[in-house]
């Protein structure tokens, strides 16, 4: 509730689970805009241009530093404690996924780029470019619930206030350095 509140307000969640909430928001949005763009016909040139462009900034810039704060910040601290075995499972299968959405952002990253220069050519999009879109959403949906269901809560319950302190000072320093490239790319956009 706290968050929801707080996130209507336009305020910075203070907390190290808010934090990784709001940024899963902010990603099934940005899935979800990817899957429109790609599927949904007669969207204006001028949308067309300004959604790529947020695509790109989103994908390129922003969603590497949220896989950054749970491979680099939350996966070792679990790792170096008595967790059980689900949650080391857990935490193996999501390093996999963030390397499977690399590779898959790898094909589709340049097609939005080039629409973000020029909406015209959504008619000229390659036949795959929808069904990358539809399976990418899908993915990242089970991806999601994966960290909320297991890895969330594994980081509540395992890890001590102050571990959880340093993670949330570990993830806004790798936003201040992103920051500038992320305004250069999307005035509006937030890791
Ligand atoms: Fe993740
Ligand atoms: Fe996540």
């Amino acid at each position: 509730m706290t968050m929801n509140l707080r996130s209507q307000l336009g305020e910075q969640p203070v907390d190290v689970i808010e934090t990784l909430f709001a940024c899963h928001d902010r990603m099934r949005r940005a899935a979800r805009q990817a899957e429109r763009l790609a599927t949904e016909p007669g969207v204006p040139e001028g949308e067309v241009r300004e959604g790529a462009a947020s695509l790109v900034a989103y994908f390129r810039v922003a969603l590497p530093q949220h896989q950054a704060d749970e491979d680099l910040s939350i996966r070792p601290r679990l790792h170096e404690i008595d967790v059980p075995l689900e949650t080391r499972e857990a935490l193996a299968q999501m390093s996999e996924q963030h390397v499977r959405f690399e590779r898959e952002l790898e094909d589709v990253l340049p097609l939005w780029e080039a629409l973000a220069r020029d909406g015209s050519r959504l008619a000229a999009m390659p036949s795959w470019f929808g069904a990358v879109a539809t399976r990418l959403r899908e993915e990242l949906e089970e991806h999601l619930a994966l960290e909320e269901e297991t890895i969330y809560p594994a980081v509540r319950h395992y890890l001590s206030a102050d571990s959880e302190a340093v993670i949330l000072r570990e993830m806004r320093g790798r936003r201040r350095q992103y920051e500038s490239e992320l305004r250069l790319l999307q005035p509006d956009a937030r890791v």
